[in-house]
């Protein structure tokens, strides 16, 4: 898939894109990430790419006619997702990131300083995400979110005979069960013996209710969109839930 981010900070994703999985993917084929530069697309000897705000009041606003003139180079097919990154947003979920994944092409637009002109906003986005309740200072870290969470739902992106995505935090609706590997025993701390036992089906009991257990203690609120079995509802009401 191609990936286009347009932002006034380029040189922030370079290591990021480089390391790791998403620098294997984007190596390999898989994803492909063009950053453009907001100034490339100022005509002024400044290359500014904010003004004041009409009206006034503090802090500076993103021009819109740099961003115009990016998003129209950038040309993505039809139907194509054009995101707004900024604190507005809805928030931002695995949901999303599937439908993105899906995608041939999608656009990410980094936002600055207070926020950016209406109309650029309102002409160029099919949408606005936020990463969650606290405020950046750009939609840079935001974008790199997006793009770690899309390229590695690529087919092929985890590597090969890995089934990790299936048993993700939050592909499933719930949070994922603890994790163990060697030793079994380490400063007197243990596994759970299950783990050890070369039962799969007794594991793979163990992980959907430690699971259920995890998700209700840290968010319950998980818990009224989750598939859940007959089976779960009889073990999370065994825990206290009241759901
Ligand atoms: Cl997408 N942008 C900024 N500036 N702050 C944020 C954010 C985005 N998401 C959470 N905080």
């Amino acid at each position: 898939m191609d990936i286009h981010v347009v932002t006034i900070f380029p040189e922030l994703f370079g290591p990021f894109l480089d390391t790791g999985i998403v620098g294997r993917a984007i190596r390999g084929g898989i994803a492909s990430v063009e950053l453009h530069d907001l100034r490339d697309f100022t005509h002024d000897r400044h290359r500014s790419v904010d003004d004041s705000p009409f009206g006034g009041g503090p802090g500076m606003v993103m021009r819109p006619e740099p961003l115009f003139e990016a998003v129209e180079a950038i040309t993505p097919p039809p139907g194509s997702p054009v995101v707004f990154l900024t604190p507005q947003g809805k928030p931002y979920t695995q949901r999303d990131a599937e439908r993105f994944a899906t995608s041939q092409s999608i656009v990410l637009i980094c936002g600055r300083y207070e926020g950016m002109d209406e109309r650029a906003r309102e002409a160029l986005g099919t949408e606005e995400v936020s990463i969650g309740d606290y405020v950046l200072t750009g939609g840079e870290l935001p974008a790199m979110v997006v793009i770690d969470s899309v390229v590695r739902l690529q087919p092929g992106a985890l590597g090969h005979g890995t089934d990790a995505v299936a048993d993700d935090s939050h592909t499933s609706g719930l949070l994922q069960y603890p994790q163990y590997t060697r030793p079994a025993e380490y400063r007197g701390l243990g596994v759970p013996d299950v783990l050890l036992s070369g039962d799969h089906a007794a594991v793979d009991v163990w992980r959907r209710r430690a699971a259920l257990k995890r998700t209700f203690e840290r968010r319950p609120d998980l818990l009224e969109t989750a598939t859940l079995t007959a089976d779960d509802v009889r073990y999370l009401r065994s825990l206290g839930w009241l759901g």
